[in-house]
């Protein structure tokens, strides 16, 4: 299955990559921290997909000490890394395939940063619609991530990644803001929302329980 053939490719990436990674994703923290102006003034429960080092939570947790945060992510290095953060004593970290771990049901926020951009659009369909039932009623899924303008982009990093995945360890596989807002309205979301935050193509989407 494609989802467990990328979720392995992408632990073994991250795993190899950990001595970088912090330094490489330096670039990308305007994203990672800004993510946090658009949770809830309430937010008492958090599920973040894909955390690796904690990046993102740098930013939340000063913001909302005392908020309860749930991570799942598939690389034992980058989680080790995690787990040397000063406020790790204040998460519940999951290691596994965010596609096949159970998420509970009762999430103010599912939020997730530079982590859902290698699915493809049958795959996320199926990942949205258990963000979707992790959230209470109210509730918001926060993707600060990278997604194209136009469904050509994405067919043509499809295509890119058809020729090269056999020689290249990773390669983005962005899906279309078309796309995202489709499948996020077919799973169930409302009030969805795009904007452009950072660099071209990296945006964050709001969607509604
Ligand atoms: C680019 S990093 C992003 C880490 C962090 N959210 C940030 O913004 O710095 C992507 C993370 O997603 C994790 N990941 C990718 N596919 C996954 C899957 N199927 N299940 C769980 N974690 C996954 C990787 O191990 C990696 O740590």
């Amino acid at each position: 299955m494609d989802v467990q053939y990328e979720g392995e490719k992408n632990r073994e990436f991250f795993n190899r990559k950990i001595e970088e990674y912090d330094a490489t994703h330096a670039t990308f923290m305007k994203t990672k921290n800004e993510l946090c102006s658009y949770l809830p003034q309430d937010v008492t429960k958090i599920l973040d997909l894909g955390v690796g080092t904690g990046l993102e939570l740098i930013e939340i947790f000063k913001k909302y000490p005392d908020v309860d945060v749930t991570v799942i992510d598939i690389s034992e290095k980058m989680l080790e890394k995690l787990k040397q953060r000063d406020f790790s004593d204040r998460i519940h970290i999951i290691q596994g395939n965010f596609f096949y771990l159970d998420f509970g049901d009762d999430y103010d926020a599912v939020i997730s940063t530079s982590a859902l951009h290698h699915f493809l659009l049958k795959d996320k369909l199926v990942l949205y619609k258990k963000i979707y039932q992790a959230l209470k009623i109210g509730g918001v899924f926060l993707n600060a991530d990278k997604i194209v303008n136009t469904d050509l982009e994405e067919e043509e990093a499809i295509e890119y990644y058809n020729l090269y995945a056999h020689e290249k360890p990773h390669i983005d596989r962005p899906l279309s803001i078309h796309h995202e807002e489709e499948i996020l309205k077919e799973a169930g979301f409302q009030n969805i929302n795009v904007f452009l935050v950072d660099k071209e193509n990296y945006r964050l989407i709001r969607a509604y329980k």
